[in-house]
């Protein structure tokens, strides 16, 4: 049966015209949620995704394909994975497998290895927990067809009724793969030679961090602190419900790996025991984000994407041809600051700025108390860099809208140090009744005598990277017309001090 709701929109061209995004990755057609089985190899950046081809909900999952050389451009490609026997396909991780120790290399081709859970929708039926094994399948085409192993499933369910999401990283300080997956309320660590033998090593998170839903794809890695010197290991770990603001999120933790266990750094844990959780994004709508795998060490970047959405209308968003959109891929890195500890900070990949054109700088700093950082002839995406000084006892706005009454509204205030967003009048927002509307708020921990943002529009998404990536909003909208002006409202001068204006160009 062709599980599709109806569109409001008369024709998908006017739906594409002002909801579909210009250089955030969206498939042609239908459902999509998490991001899948990130890999570079040869230039190409793969993207797999949890996909559903006969509908514009979730549905029997399957990995869909895209591929990209600059983040902006993206490429579909057919349907990597298709549900078996075995179950539905859903979220995992690849890996380039150089050495071919996993055997399925046929000694021409270096063999790429994906890992994913395999979900049996008929055990769930019957009231069997141990529905989710891990399966295997390999690609000697760098990614672009696959066959699944025949031993699958590699790891079989341990009595686990939630077991899923693999995320597969080679530990070069033991000579082996790692592999973390989620389980109810906690992340299970295991290790092995070949990718198909699994010894179990740990678990993580009793106690720690949030906990008000289920933990889902996990991510594990290790950054330099300040890009120098120091490594510390990093776990994403996404959690629905029991998100910061409502439904999905995904928190993080900082910590040290001995081969067996993670153990949370004690500057982390006195962040942890004063938030409850830390989190990757403020936002309500950056969900199940991990990071690209063999991204060649001259290059070194943590390279992270998101599904932008959120489970509590992901599937009732008011787009129809299409449902689901990537966020822009992100740098992360990690960094330490005296007051605070370590922390995690995401700014968009630098090929965004390559591929945009600048279309205003500002020369000179300016005292203002009102300023249009850009009007009509912009539409349909901006990104900006803008610093501000002078922040004392005022309120900063900056309003993204058109002349029909829609507006998205964000910024500081800085009486009461708080940032927020507001997207209860950017357009159409009665879809779902889970599609929150409050004002977004965020307390800075200390008063700020300075504020420098980088900000992303695409059509439906707004994301906000607030001092150098240290805090992230991620957010979607959907407005009733096409948005057309980005201005700045102070209720005192401020001094603008330097700004920078780039135009998104479209290339769906
Ligand atoms: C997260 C998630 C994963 C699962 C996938 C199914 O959004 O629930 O845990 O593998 O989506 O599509």
């Amino acid at each position: 049966m062709l599980k599709s709701s109806k569109s409001l929109h008369n024709n998908i061209s006017e739906e594409n015209t002002l909801y579909r995004p210009q250089i955030h990755f969206t498939p042609k057609s239908k459902w999509m949620n998490d991001p899948n089985g990130m890999f570079y190899l040869n230039g190409t950046y793969h993207l797999f995704y949890q996909y559903y081809p006969d509908g514009n909900v979730w549905g029997p999952m399957h990995w869909g394909h895209a591929t990209t050389n600059d983040f902006i451009h993206w490429e579909e490609h057919d349907i990597a994975l298709f549900p078996d026997e075995l179950g539905y396909i859903f979220s995992g991780s690849a890996i380039v497998d150089y050495h071919n120790t996993s055997g399925l290399g046929d000694g021409n081709t270096i063999p790429v290895i994906a890992i994913f859970t395999y979900h049996d929708p008929e055990k769930e039926k019957n009231g069997e927990e141990e529905y989710q094994t891990q399966g295997i399948a390999f690609s000697l085409d760098e990614g672009f067809t696959w066959k699944k192993y025949e031993g699958n499933p590699v790891l079989p369910n341990p009595g686990l009724k939630d077991f899923r999401d693999p995320k597969v990283v080679w530990d070069e300080e033991r000579n082996s793969w790692l592999m973390v997956l989620s389980t109810y309320a906690k992340t299970l660590f295991y290790r092995s030679k070949n990718l198909i033998d699994w010894k179990y090593l740990s678990s993580f998170g009793k106690d720690l961090g949030a906990h008000g839903g289920v933990w889902e794809c996990p991510d594990f890695f290790q950054l330099q602190v300040n890009g120098i010197g120091e490594k510390k290991w990093v776990l994403l770990q996404s959690i629905n419900p029991g998100g910061p603001n409502g439904g999905s999120g995904t928190q993080y933790f900082i910590g040290d790996f001995d081969g067996v266990e993670f153990v949370i750094d004690s500057e982390f844990q006195k962040q942890l025991d004063r938030y409850g959780a830390i989190w990757l994004d403020y936002g309500r709508d950056n969900y199940a984000g991990v990071t690209w795998s063999n991204v060649p060490e001259e290059d070194g970047r943590r390279l992270f994407i998101g599904w932008m959405s959120n489970w509590n209308y992901a599937d009732k968003v008011p787009t129809y041809q299409w449902r689901g959109a990537m966020t822009i891929p992100r740098e992360l890195s990690l960094k330490r600051v005296e007051s605070k500890g370590y922390s995690l900070q995401s700014l968009p990949v630098k090929e965004l700025i390559d591929n945009s054109d600048l279309i205003y700088e500002l020369n000179e700093p300016l005292r203002t108390k009102t300023f249009d950082i850009s009007k009509d002839e912009f539409a349909d995406g901006i990104s900006f860099k803008i610093e501000l000084e002078d922040l004392s006892d005022n309120v900063y706005t900056f309003s993204w809208s058109n002349n029909k009454g829609d507006s998205l509204e964000f910024g500081l205030d800085a009486i009461s140090n708080t940032f927020f967003i507001d997207r209860s009048k950017a357009g159409n927002t009665n879809f779902s009744n889970q599609f929150l509307i409050e004002k977004l708020t965020y307390k800075l921990e200390k008063e700020v005598q300075g504020l420098s943002l980088e900000v992303v529009i695409d059509k439906t998404s707004i994301e906000i990277f607030v001092n150098e990536g240290e805090h992230v909003f991620t957010e979607i909208f959907f407005p009733k017309y096409k948005m057309t002006n980005m201005s700045l409202f102070a209720k005192k001068e401020l001094t603008i001090k330097s700004l920078k204006t780039y135009k998104i160009k479209s290339y769906v």
